[in-house]
């Protein structure tokens, strides 16, 4: 007989037992989207992760069990898989784009949850599947309707999904571009909390401000940035 566990599987536990069963085929898809990687630091799973065990311990998730933390900070890796449905011409351009070519990059919520689902149709009514299609259609969308592709509002973007959002706009910024430097942590960090990346759900954005020293120590392993002048 197997020994009863006595403890919560760790984090990498967790992300083993994922990417044994149903994360195969997604690996296979994010082979696809180079420009994921390229678009963000290698912690930005982690950033996400923290971000939803700050937010957990502030009463902001209830009901959200640590393996679906992992689950969700695991599937968020995800979220730009649509990008691989874009011509490189336009994820590879040096500098800004122009307005047709934002509208073209504003349709990959919706390739990436059309992608996620040709992926894992296996999974369809699971909760896997429901995060990852969730993820990548609304990552994009802001508190205060201000976002896409749906132009959802407030409590209706799944609290766990603006976690990932704003994960996502704050690393975006931290990493380097090909026609800019990275931001420093503490820009960053002002430009999410002054809105400049959009609304975020206002509780989730002071747990973000409260810990902003930990996000460039403990997940980016950065020493603190000097005040800006
Ligand atoms: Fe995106
Ligand atoms: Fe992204």
């Amino acid at each position: 007989m197997a020994c009863p566990r006595t403890s919560a599987p760790s984090r990498k536990e967790v992300f083993h037992t994922i990417y044994q069963t149903s994360y195969a085929p997604f690996l296979r898809l994010l082979e696809k989207v180079p420009c994921e990687y390229a678009g963000h630091t290698p912690q930005f799973q982690s950033l996400v992760h923290h971000l939803l065990q700050w937010a957990w311990e502030r009463g902001l998730f209830p009901d959200m069990t640590e393996d679906e933390i992992g689950l969700i900070a695991a599937l968020s890796a995800y979220h730009d898989a649509g990008k691989a449905m874009l011509p490189p011409t336009l994820l590879y351009k040096e500098g800004p784009l122009t307005l047709k070519e934002f509208e073209v990059l504003k349709t990959h919520p919706e390739w990436g949850e059309f992608l996620v689902d040709l992926a894992i149709p296996e999974l369809r009514g699971t909760t896997t599947h429901r995060f990852a299609c969730e993820i990548c259609r609304w990552h994009h969308e802001r508190w205060d309707g201000g976002g896409y592709p749906d132009g959802l509002k407030g409590n209706e973007i799944p609290r766990y999904v603006q976690v990932v959002a704003l994960a996502d706009a704050y690393d975006a910024l931290v990493a380097p571009r090909s026609y800019r430097p990275p931001v420093r942590h503490r820009r960053a960090a002002n430009m999410v909390y002054g809105g400049e990346c959009g609304a975020f759900w206002p509780p989730l954005l002071a747990v973000f401000a409260e810990r902003a020293s930990s996000i460039q120590q403990e997940v980016y392993g950065e020493k603190p940035d000097p005040p800006e002048q």
